[in-house]
């Protein structure tokens, strides 16, 4: 293996200096010239800014002509220079559902939970910015960008899109996809607001959680992610939220989101997720889609409303004030829909594929088994259409990736509707295998026949089985196994090759009955369009392994908070109602409670004392890192400083991650750092904690409150892997939310 860490993740590092700023968001007139057109606006024109049409719903002949089909469109007010708002999904890149603009085709990321494995701003900056400028190009004002709802569930349809279950490095990552996507003068969505968790019922369901609980955990991650992003608007969710449907909860987007973060921008709803004209009085300010809702709330109802002296027309102006808010703040004026731009698709590949090579995880290598030495002269491949493309999760988020689509299978037996399509697409892993290791015998087998497969592992120098699992928006995972046979034919395989390797290509943590009979294991997510490009390099060696678990891998489903996941054994919607997008609003409501509470992924395995199958946080480099010299200076935060020191024979990146712990409280991420070392380098890290890190939320008082104890804090390898501790005394303080 090469020493050194390949030169494109060390440029990706280096460009985390560039991060961190949405000076878009920042234009300091908005506010005035926002005031200055809703002065200028007649009533009608005010109305149709509040609701939107998904393009895709209409005939072709019924559509703006020349603007792109995607999830909506928004009448401007081209007299005044406002543009029409044209959206697109969303976080992996510009989507295609159900391949709704036949041959259009975009550049796709690693998964959410790939992206969110890489712990480094800069990929999400990047693969924001990138995703964004297609967009752009496209004739996209409006990207559905980013989704942070929190990894409650292992089983979760839709994990595989979000950034895993902690709130600082979802909150902190999101923020950076968001600013990545509105440099290209466009407004970012931050969705889905709040505590859509889970597929099941997601339409019906109420999430009961108390205030502290929230605040502490999934609010917390938006909270972060608007600070950081500044995005232009803000997704509301379908699920109800205590009762009350988050797209008219007055608590979630007034008092929270508005009165408590200050948050400017415009509220959208899901789409599908408005049931009634009251919401706007909540704080909803347009209806996405509008034909998906059971009634134009927002046009024709709202008018009759308004006429009827239900809701004052005031209403109407405060969120037409907020959408042309976004939209000056964005940089959205001047914009042509029907103008379109040019893409550099080769250069964009390159960003798709950096961010996988940073997001694959090493969890497993016992003999050092990996990377394959350069005498494995014959390697076998095996399983999960390894031979087509890569995996791509299901739903709304779904790209269709330059190069198009390779093969179809069919969602599963329980399909909602048409949009849970599995399909794959982009660089296939025997391609990759193939470009990394060009001096092997690499073949591939299908697995369909285990014994077949067995027979050639026998023979190979290096057995690799691809396992591979889907996972689509709409539904959730049954269960958390490899299913379709894979878990036998691993433990066939690997008892017929002591050297085989397994290679998870999954959109959720799974189960690994055979850990034990496999010494590799990887965890490569959905690849995207280069990722197995990106996994070929690692698997070779030519690049190190720096990816971190953003999710605990459970040991068994009875570990999870709810052992059976809510609603699952409630009966289906009925066929009737299998609404177009998934849609259930007849089925009955249920309440969905989660004993975790704050306490998500890691910190309900500390809680309870349970050893996961991963921790949050592992994975394994080609090197060893040593941690020392820690010390913990305190004051209004506190500021952690260490040593990491490249101990090993090959330069690469580590994750050392800093946890805090509160009398009789489960850990708590507060910090982390990615240092690319050189063998023998050695550097000082330095970790200020944001102070709401410290605290608990006191509902009564409305702060965040930091009592003066002795905290724990442990500089780890991973949630479960502290190596270094100290402890300091906290400075008492009340902050505001
Ligand atoms: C999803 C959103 C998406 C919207 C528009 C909904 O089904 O929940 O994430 O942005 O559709 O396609």
């Amino acid at each position: 293996m090469p020493p050194s860490l390949s030169r494109s993740i060390a440029a990706l590092l280096l460009s985390a200096a560039f991060t961190g700023s949405a000076a878009l968001a920042d234009q300091p007139d908005a506010q005035a010239r926002a005031d200055a057109t809703l002065k200028e606006m007649t009533a009608e024109e005010k109305a149709e800014l509040l609701h939107g049409k998904m393009l895709l719903m209409l005939a072709p002949a019924k559509r703006p002509e020349g603007v792109f089909t995607g999830a909506g469109y928004i009448e401007g007010v081209p007299r005044l220079g406002v543009p029409p708002l044209v959206e697109s999904d969303a976080s992996l890149g510009v989507s295609n559902l159900m391949n709704q603009r036949p041959g259009d085709v975009a550049t796709s990321l690693p998964s959410g939970l790939s992206l969110a494995a890489t712990w480094n701003p800069a990929a999400l900056y990047a693969g924001g910015r990138m995703i964004g400028s297609e967009a752009r190009a496209k004739g996209v004002n409006v990207m559905l960008v980013g989704g942070v709802n929190l990894v409650r569930d292992a089983r979760g349809g839709r994990n595989f899109e979000y950034l895993g279950e902690d709130p600082l490095l979802a909150g902190t990552l999101v923020g950076q996809q968001i600013a990545g996507v509105q440099s290209n003068r466009m407004i970012a969505t931050i969705k889905h607001f709040a505590l859509n968790n889970q597929e099941t019922g997601r339409s019906s369901a109420t999430v009961n959680m108390d205030e502290v609980a929230m605040r502490e955990s999934d609010l917390l991650a938006f909270e972060l992610g608007i600070e950081k992003g500044k995005p232009g608007s803000v997704m509301c969710a379908y699920n109800r939220v205590n009762t009350v449907f988050a797209c008219e909860n007055k608590f979630l987007l007034s008092d929270v989101l508005r009165r408590d973060w200050g948050y400017k921008g415009f509220v959208m709803s899901d789409w599908g997720a408005v049931h009634s004209t009251e919401a706007l009085l909540a704080g909803l300010d347009q209806q996405s889609g509008d034909q998906l809702d059971k009634k134009r709330y927002f046009s024709t109802e709202l008018a009759r409303e308004v006429a009827a002296g239900k809701i004052p027309a005031s209403a109407i102006d405060t969120a037409a004030r907020r959408i042309l808010y976004a939209i000056y703040a964005n940089g959205l004026e001047g914009f042509d829909p029907k103008a379109r731009g040019t893409i550099d698709y080769d250069a964009n590949a390159k960003v798709a594929e950096q961010a996988a090579e940073e997001g694959v995880v090493l969890l497993r290598n016992e003999g050092g088994i990996l990377p394959l030495a350069a005498s494995a002269r014959k390697i076998v491949l095996i399983g999960g259409h390894g031979d087509t493309g890569a995996l791509i999760g299901g739903g709304s988020s779904q790209v269709v990736p330059v190069g198009g689509i390779k093969l179809k299978l069919k969602g599963s037996e329980n399909a909602a509707n048409g949009f849970v399509q599995r399909l794959y697409g982009g660089a296939s892993p025997l391609e990759g295998l193939r470009a990394a290791l060009p001096g092997a015998e690499v073949s591939y087998l299908d697995g369909s026949n285990v014994a077949a497969a067995a027979q050639a592992a026998a023979k190979a120098d290096i057995a690799i089985v691809l396992a591979e699992k889907f996972s689509s928006e709409v539904e959730d995972n049954t269960d958390l196994t490899l299913d379709e046979g894979q878990d036998a034919l691993i433990e066939a395989v690997a008892a017929a090759n002591a050297k085989t390797v397994v290679v998870l290509e999954t959109g959720n943590p799974v189960l690994m009955p055979w850990r034990e009979k496999v010494p590799a294991i990887v965890s490569a997510w959905y690849l995207g369009q280069r990722g197995a490009f990106a996994l070929g390099r690692i698997l070779s060696g030519a690049v190190n392994p720096s990816g971190r678990l953003p999710v605990t891998f459970p040991a068994s489903a009875d570990q999870l908070p709810n052992p059976v996941l809510p609603g699952s054994t409630l009966p289906p919607p009925s066929a009737a109602d299998k609404a177009v997008y998934g849609i259930n609003t007849n089925s009955p409501a249920f309440d969905i409670t989660y004993p975790e509470g704050a306490d998500v992924g890691y910190r309900w395995y500390d809680r309870k004392g349970l050893v996961p199958l991963y921790a949050f946080g592992h994975g394994l480099s080609y090197t060893s890192f040593a941690y020392d010299g820690l010390t913990i200076k305190g004051g209004k935060s506190i500021t952690i400083s260490f040593r990491v020191t490249n101990t090993g024979k090959y330069a690469g990146a580590d994750v050392p991650q800093v946890y805090l712990t509160l009398p009789g409280q489960a850990r708590r991420l507060i910090g982390w750092s990615k240092p690319h070392l050189k063998p023998g380098e050695t550097r000082q890290v330095s970790l200020t904690a944001d102070p709401r890190l410290l605290a608990n939320f006191d509902s009564k008082a409305q702060r965040w409150v930091v009592k003066p104890d002795v905290a724990k804090v442990e500089v780890a390898r991973a949630a479960n892997a502290p190596v270094l501790t100290g402890r300091i005394r906290l400075t008492a303080a009340k902050l505001r939310p």
